[in-house]
């Protein structure tokens, strides 16, 4: 039986932990530095941040001496710090995330601009400027009636990306962003059309589909208003893009880029994620992350039904074959419970209730995400708190409905936040509407 070690403390991999532990193979999970949710059964918590650059010793430290046999990277952080080369470096060859370089494709937009265009996958027609007035000229002659689009060369914690109407608009964005972020800015095509996500499962030479599509929910309010967030809400298999949309974007974008990668010499393993945009001119790649997605991963493992581990096993050692992941009928959606005052700051310690009677409703499971075990109970601990995910054979209507049954049993003194709109038939319309072949994104 296989020990299993998840870095990270997010929902993401309380669900991995979740569907890992339903393994047979699997005798027990541990997380660095896990949540509240992800203790007791086969589930235990190491004290060790393992997404801290500094906790890469005693990481390497603790997989020998728990005698770990796979360990998954879940955040993006660890990763394009070096983890899973210090790792690899160490003799620890059996880790599920890619090698530094790989993941420049999260956390660089210019390296990812530049593979996109060597293999030629379909993305918005950029260019990657160094300075302010390269930037402003870039704008100027860029801009179409559509727009033009600032991102952010770095990691920005989604306020690196500014979608601009004009270039009024965006020369008055272009300071502001160089101000907190740098002058490194890709000027981009503004592109539109309703967006969806892609993941695929690599082992250094190829890579499979996740043969599901998903939505997310960025901003913090109803009608898409208010500012970015992690992510408010996901769900899955999305109306946008269909199991043939799916296969599509495995073969033009999916595929390129970890061959790509292996051109450079670069094995790429682990999650691929691809959040793309259906234009009027085909799919099209608007970023890279090389993780799974935070809320994603939530309803994408209620809706997988094969062995999680048997997949990662395979990825590690270099050898996935096609269609090894069978998937439930049905959909998934996840309701993010944040805390008042998320995503600036929170106050943690706020005892929380009613989690028990949200998993009583059938079909219903809870991720845990800030949380923390106090006592016989749980208090808030961070900003998005709990991932609450409904899952029906019958669809996503359903499904949606028991995540919010379930919502409506969880409280805790101040309240906690959430959207009403997860997977409402207005927030389909509305994304199926921007493809309105204006080249206008109609914001509400
Ligand atoms: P990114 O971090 O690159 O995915 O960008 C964040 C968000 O900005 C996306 O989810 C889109 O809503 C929007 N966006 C990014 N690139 C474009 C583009 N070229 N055209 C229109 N919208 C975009
Ligand atoms: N849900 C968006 C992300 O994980 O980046």
């Amino acid at each position: 039986m296989a020990k299993v070690l998840i870095i990270g403390s997010g929902g993401r991999e309380h669900a991995l932990g979740w569907k890992l532990a339903q393994s047979e193979q699997v005798s027990e999970v541990l997380f660095a530095a896990g949540n509240g949710g992800t203790m007791g059964g086969k589930l235990r918590n190491l004290p060790l941040d393992g997404t801290k650059a500094i906790a890469q010793e005693e990481i390497a430290r603790c997989i020998r001496e728990e005698g770990i046999d796979l360990t998954l990277v879940g955040p993006e952080v660890p990763l394009m710090a070096g983890l899973v080369d210090f790792l690899h470096a160490q003799g620890i060859k059996r880790v599920f995330g890619p090698v530094q370089a790989a993941a420049a494709l999260e956390g660089d937009k210019f390296f990812s601009f530049e593979l996109m265009k060597e293999a030629g996958i379909p993305q918005a027609e950029g260019v990657c400027c160094r300075s302010q007035a390269e930037a402003e000229a870039a704008i100027r002659t860029h801009t179409t009636a559509g727009g033009i689009v600032l991102k952010v060369r770095g990691l920005a914690a989604g306020k690196g990306v500014v979608v601009c109407d004009d270039v009024t608009e965006a020369m008055a964005a272009l300071p502001r962003l160089i101000a907190s972020f740098g002058s490194d800015i890709l000027v981009s095509e503004r592109l539109s059309g309703p967006e969806f996500s892609i993941f695929g499962v690599c082992d250094g030479k190829r890579v499979i589909p996740w043969e599901m599509s998903f939505q997310d929910h960025k901003t913090l309010l109803d009608g898409d208003r208010g500012p970015n967030t992690g992510g408010m809400g996901a769900f899955g298999p999305s109306p946008v893009a269909s199991l043939a949309m799916v296969h599509r974007i495995h073969q033009e974008v999916m595929t390129p880029v970890v061959e790509a990668f292996a051109r450079r010499g670069i094995p790429y393993t682990g999650f691929l994620y691809a959040g793309m945009m259906l234009t009027p001119e085909g799919p099209k790649a608007l970023e890279f992350n090389v993780r799974f997605g935070d809320p994603e991963c939530q309803p994408a493992m209620v809706m997988l039904e094969s062995d999680l581990y048997t997949l990662l096993d395979a990825a590690v050692e270099g050898r996935l074959v096609q269609a090894p992941m069978a998937f439930r009928a049905g959909a998934a959606c996840c309701v993010v419970l944040a805390a008042q005052g998320y995503p600036e700051e929170v106050r943690n310690g706020q005892a929380i209730e009613g989690i028990d009677k949200a998993e009583d409703i059938s079909g219903v499971t809870v991720f845990h995400a800030g949380t923390r075990r106090e006592g016989e109970g749980f208090v808030t601990h961070g900003g998005r708190v709990l991932g609450v995910t409904g899952y029906a054979a019958a669809g996503l209507v359903q499904a949606r409905q028991l995540a919010y049954d379930a919502c409506a049993q969880i409280r805790t003194e101040e309240g906690l936040v959430y959207r009403r709109d997860i997977a409402s038939d207005e927030r389909l319309a509305a994304s199926i509407g921007h493809n309105d072949h204006t080249g206008r994104k109609k914001n509400a």
